[in-house]
């Protein structure tokens, strides 16, 4: 296998790392690498740099062909997920949806024969409509995104059973938010808030948590979730729910914090509750079954790991 990781943040990251640990030596292609926060989570003697916009359909054909590759995980989307896109919904369009038609088409005419789009669990929650009850004769029949974000991740996932129905094996990971080492801009609000409270209380500062439940997913579990569907012998499913099984509140967050951090001082800040809160967690069970996804970073493990990484890299504060 011969893979193409399309995105080098966060989630990306990870995905290289995974694989060059299995000895494989993935190719990443991102638009703007940032080198020092990539080689803090991988090897980048082990990996091949191409620098490319997937919007230039010809760079991914290029990309393709060079390493003859045979699978793509693609991860590229427009900066800070739902606020950015709810600030500039035309290049949050244009880069979520049709980047992602770039990616397929180009699979299609190049005979890659594997697709892993990253999607969001924000398609859990995000919906208005569905009233009709699934009546086909009605109109409020499917429940449709609330927020641009959200609609693009769900043309996405209905474009890439399109291009499966063709030959193209695809498979949409809907990560819950993602936290995680990272040392650069990259992922979304819930992204930065984890940071945020992780760097004050390792710095002995005030924690702010936020007032709401959330079904985080650590980076690494993302990523793990994400190189099995790449692996699966066969995907008879093609979404797939990627989170730590369970929405962490406030209160969770706290005790988890004082856990890892015994002493330190934290305030709930009742004026953040984040669009991505969540009472009812998403169902895994399909990950679980199909993939053999079992998360290993429950909310404490994962600030054990982070603080790790921390230790090791971040720039004191
Ligand atoms: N971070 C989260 O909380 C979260 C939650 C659910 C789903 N997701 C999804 O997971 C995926 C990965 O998220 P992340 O947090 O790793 O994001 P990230 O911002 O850390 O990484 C995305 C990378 O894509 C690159 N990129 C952007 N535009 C590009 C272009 N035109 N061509 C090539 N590369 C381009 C960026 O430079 C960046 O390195 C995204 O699709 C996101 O929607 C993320």
């Amino acid at each position: 296998m011969t893979v193409l990781i399309i995105g080098a943040g966060l989630v990306g990251s990870q995905i290289a790392r995974i694989l060059v640990e299995q000895g494989e030596r993935p190719t990443l292609l991102d638009q703007r690498f940032q080198r020092e926060a990539l080689a803090q989570i991988v090897d980048l003697e082990k990996v091949d740099l191409v620098e490319g916009d997937i919007l230039r359909p010809l760079t991914l054909s290029q990309a393709i062909c060079k390493a003859g590759i045979t699978s793509i995980v693609h991860t590229a989307a427009h900066p800070m997920l739902t606020l950015g896109a709810a600030r500039d919904p035309y290049a949050a369009i244009q880069l979520n949806i049709m980047g992602t038609v770039n990616v397929l088409d180009a699979a299609r005419v190049h005979g890659v024969k594997r697709v892993v789009v990253s999607s969001s669990s924000v398609l859990n929650g995000h919906m208005a409509g569905g009233e009709d009850g699934g009546d086909l004769t009605r109109e409020e029949a499917f429940p449709r995104p609330s927020t641009f974000y959200a609609a693009t991740k769900q043309a996405v996932e209905s474009i890439g059973h399109n291009y499966a129905a063709i030959g193209i094996e695809f498979a949409a990971m809907r990560y819950g938010p993602v936290a995680g080492p990272w040392g650069g801009p990259g992922g979304g609000g819930p992204t930065v808030m984890f940071r945020d409270m992780m760097d004050a209380a390792i710095a002995g500062r005030e924690a702010v948590v936020p007032s709401a439940a959330l079904e985080w997913v650590y980076s690494k579990d993302a990523a793990r979730g994400t190189v099995m569907a790449l692996q699966a012998s066969a995907l008879p499913s093609r979404v797939f729910n990627i989170t730590m099984g369970k929405a962490t509140t406030a209160e969770e967050l706290a005790a988890a914090l004082k856990e890892v951090f015994p002493g330190v001082k934290i305030r709930q800040d009742k004026n953040n509750v984040p669009s991505s809160a969540r009472t009812k967690p998403a169902e895994i069970t399909r990950a679980k079954k199909i993939l053999g996804y079992e998360p290993q970073f429950p909310i404490v493990a994962a600030m054990r790991d982070y603080l790790e990484w921390s230790r090791k890299f971040a720039p004191k504060a």
